[in-house]
Parts: C-alpha cells; sequence; structure tokens
C-alpha cells in the first residue's frame, strides 16, 4: 500500500475573537469586579440574575421572578436550577424547580417554600427583595415533556412538588392543551396550596384540563377538594383511566414513594422526582482516611456519612446545591479507594471522575480531586 504524502498548506492563521485577546490581559473575576461596578449583573461568563418581583404564594411560599443575565442558556420545563446567595457571609447554593413555563421575556420564576430550619429557603421568602442578584447555574433535570408526547398525562404533586409540574401545565396550556391532562395536588392544609386560583381558572378554560385538590388537615372542604393520604382508594375514585395516562409524580420522598408503588405498574408510563431524598440502605461504622490530593490534606472521617456532610463536618467548604444526588453540583473525581451509594448500597472501586459526594460515603481510605 503507498502512502500518499499531501504537501502541507499554508498554516491558517485566524484572527483571535476580542474576548480572547481581552482574556490575556484580564483575569475574568476582575472583570466581574468592576464590570458589577456599571451593572449588577454584567459579568464575563457567569450567570447571574437579578430579582425584579416577588409575589407571596401561599402562607410559606413566595414565587421570585428573575431577569437571568445573557450567560444563562435557558431551560426547558420542568428542570430545575441552582440558585446562589450569600447570607451572613457564607455562600449557599440550593436548587429550586422553575415555576413559570418559558416566557417571551426571557424572564423566570422560582417558586421557593419556607423550610423550618431552612436559612437559603427563609433567606429567599422573608430577607430577598427586589434588585437582589442571586448567582443562578444552568438548568437540569430529565422531568420534561417527551417529544412526541401525545396522550393523555396523569400529574400527582405534594407541597414543592408542585413547582415542575405547574411549568409543565403552563406550557401545555401555552402549547393549546391539546391532549387530556389530570393535576391531583396535595397539601396539608388549603393556605398550604399555590397557584389555586390559576389551577381552577385553566380548569374552566381548557376541557383537557382537570384539577382536585387533595388536603389532608383541613376538616371541611369546598369545591374540588378531598380529603385524605394517597391511597389506592381515592386514586381509583378520581382516576378511572389510569392505564391509560402517563404519570409524573413530584414530592415527598414518601409522598413518591407511594405514588410509584399505587401507579407505577398500572399507568401507561410513571416518572417520578423526590424532594427528599429516599431512606438509606448503608449504615456502615468506624472512620477511614480521605486524602485531598489537590490540596494535600488528610482527614478521618465516619465511614457510613455522606462524603459531603462528613468533609463538610471537617470545615471544608465544598459546592452543593440539591444534596439528594441530582444536579451534579458536589461532583468530584476519585482517584482511588471503594465509596458506597447511600440510596442504592451499590460500592464502587473503580476511580470515577464524578463522585456526587452528597449521596456517596466512604467504604475505605480514599483518595480524591479535591
Ligand atoms: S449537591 Fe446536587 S448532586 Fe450533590
Amino acid at each position: 500500500m503507498n502512502a500518499v504524502t499531501r504537501p502541507r498548506g499554508p498554516r491558517v492563521v485566524r484572527p483571535r475573537s476580542p474576548l480572547s485577546l481581552l482574556r490575556t490581559w484580564v483575569a475574568p473575576d476582575v472583570f466581574d469586579f468592576w464590570a458589577s461596578r456599571l451593572h449588577p449583573t454584567w459579568t464575563w461568563e457567569r450567570p447571574l440574575a437579578r430579582i425584579v418581583a416577588r409575589q407571596a404564594q401561599s402562607r410559606d411560599a413566595v414565587t421570585l421572578l428573575l431577569q437571568p443575565n445573557r450567560h444563562w442558556r435557558g431551560f426547558r420545563p420542568g428542570q430545575h436550577v441552582n440558585l446562589g446567595v450569600e447570607i451572613d457571609g457564607v455562600r449557599m447554593t440550593r436548587s429550586y424547580s422553575l415555576s413559570d413555563a418559558p416566557r417571551a421575556d426571557g424572564r423566570i420564576a422560582v417558586t421557593v417554600k419556607h423550610i423550618e430550619g431552612g436559612r437559603m429557603s427563609r433567606h429567599l421568602c422573608q430577607d430577598a427583595r427586589v434588585g437582589d442578584v442571586v448567582d443562578l447555574g444552568q438548568a437540569f433535570g430529565e422531568m420534561t415533556w417527551p417529544q412526541g408526547a401525545d396522550g393523555a398525562w396523569l400529574f400527582l404533586a405534594a407541597g414543592s412538588g408542585i413547582t415542575p409540574l405547574m411549568s409543565l401545565l403552563r406550557a401545555h396550556v401555552a402549547n393549546g392543551a391539546s391532549t387530556p391532562l389530570m393535576l391531583l395536588y396535595w397539601a396539608r392544609s388549603r393556605d398550604e396550596l399555590c397557584f389555586v386560583d390559576e389551577l381552577r381558572a385553566l380548569a374552566k378554560q381548557h376541557p383537557n384540563f382537570v384539577v382536585h385538590f387533595v388536603l389532608t388537615r383541613e376538616s371541611t372542604l369546598m369545591d374540588g377538594e378531598h380529603r385524605g393520604r394517597i391511597d389506592a382508594a381515592l386514586l381509583s375514585s378520581l382516576v378511572s383511566d389510569l392505564g391509560d395516562r402517563d404519570v409524573y409524580a413530584c414530592g415527598p420522598g414518601g409522598f413518591v414513594d407511594s405514588a410509584r408503588a399505587l401507579a407505577g405498574a398500572n399507568a401507561r408510563s410513571f416518572a417520578a422526582e423526590a424532594f427528599t431524598p429516599p431512606a438509606r440502605l448503608i449504615e456502615e461504622g468506624g472512620h477511614v482516611e480521605v486524602t485531598l490530593a489537590a490540596s494535600g490534606r488528610t482527614l478521618s472521617v465516619p465511614r457510613g456519612q455522606s462524603l459531603l456532610t462528613a468533609l463538610e463536618g471537617q470545615g471544608l467548604k465544598l459546592a452543593s446545591g440539591c444534596r439528594m444526588g441530582i444536579c451534579n453540583t458536589c461532583a468530584c473525581g476519585k482517584v482511588s479507594g471503594t465509596t458506597r451509594h447511600l440510596h442504592t448500597g451499590d460500592a464502587i472501586g473503580e476511580p470515577v471522575s464524578a463522585l456526587r459526594l452528597c449521596v456517596n460515603a466512604a467504604s475505605s481510605d480514599l483518595v480524591l480531586d479535591l
């Protein structure tokens, strides 16, 4: 076989973009510092958002309308974002669902429920003001409208689980609500329900949309309300055609487990997202040594504890968002050692490039890329 050697052409020199030329002279964080003096959300490449409106949504939830800067890449209904704020000198990041459908003005909405003892949710619900700027992560999450979905749907929401389903519902309505969609929405009391007036109005306007509110701690019921926890009797009394429906369920871990047990096998399809982590399967005792390769430190951490909690307990400031293994914010490389997934019990002895510290614990001594 003859090899043909092609003569090399002249080297093509592409002109560098003005931004990459500027990067030679200015570090992005220095640029961000001075740019923020001109406008609060001007940055080199970091997504930020400014709060432009806030609206009480229920007794303990508020909707914040945010204007992202140009570095944010948008979202699909049903997805989540990480928001970051500084509280008492400490930067905190948490994941929140986007509650609106994509809007023509590019603004986005998150609906935040005040969690007892939650510093970030208290800050966003009570202290955050119009004009404040928050760090904004790119959108993530897979519970979105599948391509070409044309069948009937059933949404099961409990508590904060309404927020991504509200985003999906608003997108469904914006697209004409051409297929049947039923929403069953649980809360303890009426004043904890969000979007009630809008949901009732949508049900009046769109014959394909039906909503039922289910309350667990109200003594009297109003039109369209029911009582009780999710169970087979309630589900079959409200949904006569479960076998024809695709189901999305969202809410606390126990609610999602019940929804899966009741509807998982009977519905046409079933997908769920839990806002609280499932019960841990693994309770290992003792301590192991975790070596942080980048900083050269070695720490002793408890075996059965999530690495995120264990390392934070040693004073490390680590990036985190959902703290449930969804957003990937806490991921780092593992060079060696065995870790165990706290929800599945799976042991991983191979090096991995993205170990989620919030849902994995050390099983043996470890070396991490931190
Ligand atoms: S903090 Fe979201 S995956 Fe760990």
